[in-house]
Parts: structure tokens; C-alpha cells; sequence
């Protein structure tokens, strides 16, 4: 499926419009149209209701190490800005950023050195790429100067396993751009994608802003950059406020925002986004067994509203990706189809974070071996960041251990979830028109529990009593789901624009009906057509939506 098809459907339809479009648009922000809304709630309800409302019904997927209970917050976008420095994002929340000394654009480093060795590895071949790559690596390290490590995601793109990243540090700012002449030496000025460059520097992701009137540097606070931090201050309070024990999930879904220096592929990589994430706290023992039910459970989740399973992977990091206080993390990747084929973009990450986020926010930056990133002692040799103060452990009643419990994070993006599922429902097959002319068809073959609108009613023709007959089935239907009555042009014209819309079935009054009540449901995807009472076509409609 070409991109541009999906993305003019999106728009011709009201799924998703650049934000401010009379404007000229804002560069990484999106506006979910009429049927986008529905489409994206719907997604957000499913997973609320699967993750947490119903999340004991053990019928979705069996493999729970023990039974566990589920919870919600809905916490502050703006919070304390101390949470950010015991969070580390402060500091650490930062990608590398080089601007073109001749265009003045400026890129993400990592999409830099990505186009490059792209551009590279079609001239030269990717054998050729990789030697290259870690010719120069080597010589880069055997030079004088060791430091700070290019990032491993960066890596990635030069088809270097992590273990191999890790050995490879580099020296400097300029090798690295040194490294870059030295491969435009190889493949040539036509392979690369960016002029001069500026030397590569820290880019704080998180969007400042300001508290009150006065505006003092005291007044400065950010946007949130993830919804995870609201439930690691608020744990006390959860475990205060209700009869919550261990294990427990909290659950969150709301904004986010970074100020993502090259916003792209649609509404993947967004400035403003919707998060999806659990904290799940468990006892440090059994932590491991929480995390490969999470990471399994996550992945069943989505299979089940339809991602396919050759599109969908699990990828488990690499012991040395890891960051230092995580024993276990795994992405789930969906091959999105504006990446290259074999490239596959992130949905959602599973990490095991040990105790890290509740010790950070109690003891905030104390020693480097519990906490190594964070680690910054002003001139005192005190912590430069102080944490909250508070107790955030747990007393277990039964055995009187008390306790920082371990946490596992899945945390889903709830704009890149609401895209792979487009991505993955829109097809084109061939279907009659009213004339029986067999014609392209393009449609969502959305699941129906996401599918923005569940039926569509039509009067095959505006007389005859069929309008009061389908408006009455529009009513009853209408009482449970978002259902649409159209009784406008030609009936084929009317599929089409539901099969476009991804809505499963089409109910339509006609001659008949009036005579023996009954009705024909279409299915949007195998277009069968059958007959079933007028009285039944709330219940059928309900049964084959939960089916
Ligand atoms: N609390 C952990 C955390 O925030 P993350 O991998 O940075 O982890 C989690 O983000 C998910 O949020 C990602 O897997 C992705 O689905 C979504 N996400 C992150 N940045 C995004 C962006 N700029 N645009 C859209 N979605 C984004």
C-alpha cells in the first residue's frame, strides 16, 4: 500500500487533518476529523477496558502469574518541575540535533546518519556499507580522545549489532563528522542527503513553559514528555486511597508532548501525542515472570484487533541496549509502509525498570551505583536534585516486608497504534457498481470494536414507507452504538462511502421488507448479503461486533 493513498483517505474522509490548515498547518501537530475521533476513542476504550476494567477476564489471554488488580489515574500535563529532574528527563531527555550550514534546516543526528548510510548502502551495497562503517569506527577509536558514545539507535542504521555499538565509542564531535567526510569520500556527493553541517548537540525534547504572571526562572515548568511520571508520584496516594495490594497496575491515557526536532511519517513522530501507559508494580521476585506476561499480553492485544502477524513483531533488546537499572525491555514494531521494506517502526515498550522511578522520586540522585545516569552532586558533594522525602515503599500485610516494589512499563502510543491500524485496514479489491460494472473498490477493513461507525441504515429508495421503516431501526441501533442513516443518492454510492469509512455493515430496507420484516445486513469485507428480521438486527449486529 502506497502511503499517499491512506493519508488522502484520511483527509478526504475526516480522519485526520494538519492542525491549523488554513494556516499553512503546524509541522507536527494533527487534528483527528469526525471519523478520526471516533476511530481513535475507540481504540483508547479498548484498551481501557482490556487493560483495566476487564483485565481479570482471564479469558483474554491465560498466563497471569498470579491474579492482579487494575486501577486509573488522570493526572496534571503541567507538574512540578522537580519531577523532571528526579525523573532525569531535566537532563537526560535529549537527542542530537545538526543543522546544514547551507539550508539552515535543521535534523535529528540519528535520521542523518540513517538517510546517509541508506543512500550509501543502495550505491555501494550493505556489505561494502559495513566495512566501511567499522573501518572508520576503528580508526576513530584507536585515536586519542575517547568519548561520549554515538547513540545505539543510530547505530542501528549501520546494521551493527548493540554488542558491537557498545565497543564503539566515539572520539569526538568532529570524528563523527569526520567519519562522515570520510564516507562521502567513498560514496560519492551524491549519496548524501546534507551539505555541511554544524557539529551534533544536545536538543532538550520537553516543551518549557510558564507559571503565573511573573515569569521568573522559578516559574519555568514543562509539558509533560510521558504520562508514567504522574503515577510514580501519585503511588502513596493510590496505595492510601484504595485497597489496591501488590501486584497492581495504574493506568493512564492522556497528552504528551516533545519537541521532536524532524516530526514525520504522518502522525508517527508527533509533537503532540496521546500516551497509553501502566506502571505495574510487583514484588522484585517475581518481577521477571510480570514482564513476559506483559510483553505477551501486549502483543496478543493487538493482534487481536487485527494487526496481522507478519506485519507485527516483538523485539527483545539486547542485554547491553539495556539501560542500567532494566533487566528486560521489548519493543513492539509494526512495519509501517512509509518505512524501507524490512524496517519496522515502534508501537508500544515493554520495560522492566526495577525499582528506578520510585527510588529516584524518594532519594532523588543519591549514589552512582543505584543510580548512575542521574547521578549529579553539587559542589557540596550533595545531590544536586533532591527527591520528594516521602516514603514510597510498600508493607506487605501478610509477611510484614516492607519493600520498593519493581515496576513494569507498557506504554503504547495511542496515535501510532490508531495509525498501524489504518494502515493495516485499507485495502483495494474490484466489487460491481449499481450497474453490475465490476469497479475498484477501496476500503478499511477495520475491526468492528474500532470501526468509527458500526452500521450504516439505508431506504433503498426515498418512498414507500422504507425511509420510517430504516429510521426506526436507525433509533434502536443508535441507543448502543455510533450508527449513520443515509437515504442520498444511489444504495451503491452509499456502500462505497462506508466501505471507506471501515464501517462493517450496511442495513438496508427495501421492497420486502415492508412486506415480511426482514432486512439485508452486507458485510464490508466478504460483501455477502443476508436477510434477518427487522426485530433481530439490533442483536445480530451486537453479537457479530463482540464476536
Ligand atoms: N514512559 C515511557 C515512554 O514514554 P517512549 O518509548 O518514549 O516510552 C512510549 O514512548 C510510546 O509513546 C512509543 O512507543 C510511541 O508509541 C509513543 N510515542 C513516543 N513519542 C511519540 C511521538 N513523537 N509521536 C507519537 N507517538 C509517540
Amino acid at each position: 500500500m502506497e502511503m499517499e493513498k491512506l493519508v488522502s483517505l484520511c483527509k478526504r474522509r475526516g480522519f485526520l487533518f494538519q492542525s491549523s490548515e488554513i494556516y499553512g498547518g503546524l509541522n507536527g501537530f494533527w487534528d483527528y476529523g469526525p471519523l478520526g475521533v471516533e476511530l481513535k476513542r475507540n481504540v483508547k476504550d479498548a484498551w481501557w477496558r482490556d487493560m483495566v476494567t476487564a483485565h481479570d477476564d482471564m479469558s483474554v489471554l491465560p498466563g497471569a502469574p498470579t491474579e492482579y488488580e487494575m486501577t486509573g489515574l488522570d493526572c496534571t500535563i503541567i507538574m512540578h518541575p522537580q519531577v523532571w529532574k528526579c525523573s532525569g528527563h531535566f537532563d537526560l531527555f535529549v537527542d542530537k540535533m545538526v543543522d546544514c550550514r547551507e539550508s539552515k534546516k535543521r535534523y535529528r543526528w540519528d535520521h542523518v546518519v540513517g538517510a546517509w548510510v541508506t543512500g550509501a548502502k543502495k550505491q555501494h551495497g550493505a556489505d561494502a556499507v559495513k566495512a566501511e562503517v567499522e573501518r572508520v569506527f576503528v580508526t576513530v577509536m584507536d585515536s586519542e580522545n575517547p568519548l561520549p558514545q554515538i547513540e545505539t539507535r543510530a547505530l542501528k542504521y549501520f546494521g551493527l549489532r548493540a554488542k558491537d555499538a557498545s565497543k564503539i565509542e566515539m572520539e569526538s564531535k568532529t570524528a563523527v563528522l569526520s567519519s562522515f567526510d570520510s564516507f562521502e569520500a567513498v560514496v560519492g556527493p551524491d549519496a548524501t542527503t546534507t551539505g555541511t553541517l554544524t557539529d551534533p548537540r544536545d536538543f532538550n525534547l520537553m516543551f518549557p513553559t510558564t507559571i503565573g504572571a511573573l515569569g521568573g526562572e522559578d516559574d519555568r515548568a514543562f509539558l509533560r514528555p510521558e504520562t508514567a511520571q504522574g503515577i510514580f508520584v501519585n503511588f502513596r496516594n493510590v496505595v492510601d486511597s484504595t485497597r489496591v495490594k501488590i501486584p497492581f497496575g495504574v493506568a493512564q491515557v492522556g497528552k504528551s508532548f516533545r519537541n521532536e526536532i524532524t516530526p514525520r511519517n504522518f502522525t508517527f513522530r508527533s509533537r503532540e501525542f496521546e500516551q497509553m501507559e501502566i506502571e505495574f508494580f510487583c514484588h522484585p521476585d517475581s518481577s521477571q515472570k510480570w514482564y513476559a506476561f506483559w510483553r505477551d499480553r501486549r502483543m496478543q492485544w493487538y493482534k487481536k484487533l487485527g494487526l496481522s502477524g507478519e506485519r507485527l513483531i516483538l523485539r527483545e533488546h539486547h542485554q547491553d541496549e539495556l539501560s542500567h537499572y532494566s533487566t528486560g525491555t521489548a519493543d513492539i514494531e509494526y512495519a509501517f509502509p512509509f518505512l524501507p521494506a524490512g524496517e519496522y517502526g515502534e508501537l508500544e515498550g515493554i520495560a522492566h525498570r526495577g525499582d528506578f522511578d520510585l527510588r529516584s522520586h524518594m532519594e532523588g540522585k543519591l549514589d552512582e551505583k543505584s543510580n548512575p545516569l542521574a547521578v549529579q552532586l553539587n559542589e557540596h558533594g550533595k545531590p544536586k536534585y533532591r527527591g520528594s522525602g516521602k516514603d514510597l515503599t510498600y508493607r506487605d500485610e501478610v509477611t510484614n516486608e516492607r519493600y520498593t516494589p519493581h515496576v513494569i512499563e507498557p506504554s503504547a502510543g495511542a496515535d501510532r497504534a490508531t495509525l498501524a491500524f489504518l494502515c493495516e485496514a485499507y485495502r483495494e479489491d474490484s466489487a460491481p457498481d449499481d450497474k453490475g460494472n465490476m469497479q475498484t473498490r477501496t476500503l478499511l477493513s477495520l475491526h468492528p470494536r474500532i470501526a468509527p461507525i458500526k452500521a450504516a441504515v439505508f431506504p433503498l429508495v426515498k418512498k414507500d414507507g422504507m425511509p420510517e421503516a430504516a429510521k426506526e431501526i436507525y433509533l434502536a441501533l443508535k441507543q448502543k452504538f455510533n450508527v449513520f442513516y443515509d437515504e442520498k443518492g444511489a444504495v451503491g454510492r452509499r456502500y462505497r462511502r462506508q466501505d471507506e469509512a471501515g464501517t462493517p455493515y450496511c442495513i438496508t430496507v427495501d421492497g420486502e421488507s415492508l412486506s415480511d420484516k426482514t432486512v439485508t445486513i452486507r458485510d464490508r469485507d466478504s460483501l455477502e448479503q443476508v436477510r434477518v428480521k427487522m426485530d433481530d438486527v439490533v442483536a445480530e449486529i451486537e453479537s457479530r461486533i463482540n464476536a
